[in-house]
């Protein structure tokens, strides 16, 4: 019904009012009050007037995720959108849904998450709106070897997305943050289920801090992350970039093998890497290495240089010290 509704708004540039939609829907008037309550809970910018009615705005911080699904109609990634006010974690969503045999490409997009999560079972900051917090419902006919892969290339995705959109120079810390000017904007976590040799599905969870101000974050936050608006001191076209990390990504993950990474990416990953060169500790499981990340290689491994020799790194957590 909302999206019969979202047709209406959108065949009229003037008022019109909720009697006319009503009576076209064969619903109450009440009802379509509730229903474009939830639009603008949705982002949907729509004025109301007592004497005129309802006129919908094009607002910035808008996904029209209808608009979206038509422009990639003919494309693998976002054909449907699920969009949603809120939910505890898009990527626990998608992943009910993969297991009930939702189609490679579904996106669930919401405007907030309520328990969104983070790599190492840490949460993810998703109560501000006017971010971007989605998952898409991957089924690479790859083997979970190559899953690392798909982080990485979707960071890439995410970067040129930004780049394309702003003056901003986004760094990848690898294996899946975005940073920029030293704090975080961008967090990426994949999930999957998996047999031995091969992937069953993949979630990819991507939650980037687009319009949002840190000044509304809790102090905690503040000195660690940031955002696009505050960074480029100007809101951004949330849906263009939507629009862009899905178009980005999709390109990259069709010509995906389970070979390895070309030069260009590797180019690409070696120009946007916020650790190239500096000295850092990785935590993982059972060790502790300290060195100075030289690079990834063709197997998506981190790279550092401890005492002269080459030590490859597949997983952890990075914390720079020099
Ligand atoms: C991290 O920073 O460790 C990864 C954060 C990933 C956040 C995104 S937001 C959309 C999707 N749903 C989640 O619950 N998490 C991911």
């Amino acid at each position: 019904m909302k999206n019969r509704i979202l047709k209406i708004l959108k065949g009229n540039d003037n008022y019109i009012s909720g009697q006319s939609i009503a009576k076209e829907l064969n619903i109450s008037r009440n009802a379509i009050h509730k229903h474009i309550q939830s639009l603008k809970e949705l982002g949907y910018s729509i004025e109301s007037k007592r004497s005129s009615g309802y006129r919908l705005i094009n607002s910035i911080n808008f996904i029209d995720s209808l608009e979206v699904e038509n422009k990639f109609k003919n494309s693998l990634f976002a054909k449907k959108i699920i969009h949603l006010k809120s939910i505890p974690s898009t990527n626990d969503e998608a992943y009910k849904l993969a297991e009930e045999g939702c189609d490679e490409g579904t996106i669930i997009l919401s405007e907030k998450q309520t328990k969104g999560k983070g790599r190492l079972g840490r949460a993810f900051e998703s109560s501000m709106k006017n971010n971007l917090y989605f998952s898409i419902l991957l089924r690479p006919k790859l083997s979970p070897a190559a899953a690392p892969k798909i982080t990485l290339l979707s960071a890439l995705s995410v970067v040129a997305a930004i780049e394309e959109t702003s003056n901003l120079k986004p760094k990848v810390k690898w294996p899946n943050d975005i940073f920029i000017n030293d704090k975080k904007v961008c967090g990426i976590l994949t999930e999957m289920k998996s047999e031995t040799d091969r992937i069953d599905f993949m979630i990819l969870g991507i939650g980037v801090n687009v319009n949002s101000s840190v000044n509304d974050y809790p102090n905690k936050f503040k000195p660690i992350l940031t955002t696009l608006s505050d960074e480029e001191r100007r809101l951004l076209p949330r849906q263009q970039i939507f629009e862009k990390i899905i178009t980005n990504f999709e390109r990259i993950y069709a010509t995906m093998k389970n070979d390895e990474f070309s030069e260009k990416i590797l180019k690409k990953w070696a120009d946007s890497s916020y650790l190239m060169g500096k000295k850092v500790t990785v935590n993982n499981a059972d060790n502790k290495i300290t060195g100075t990340v030289i690079g990834i290689d063709e197997s998506g491994f981190l790279n550092l240089k401890v005492d002269g020799k080459i030590k490859r790194v597949f997983s952890g957590t990075i914390e720079v010290v020099g």
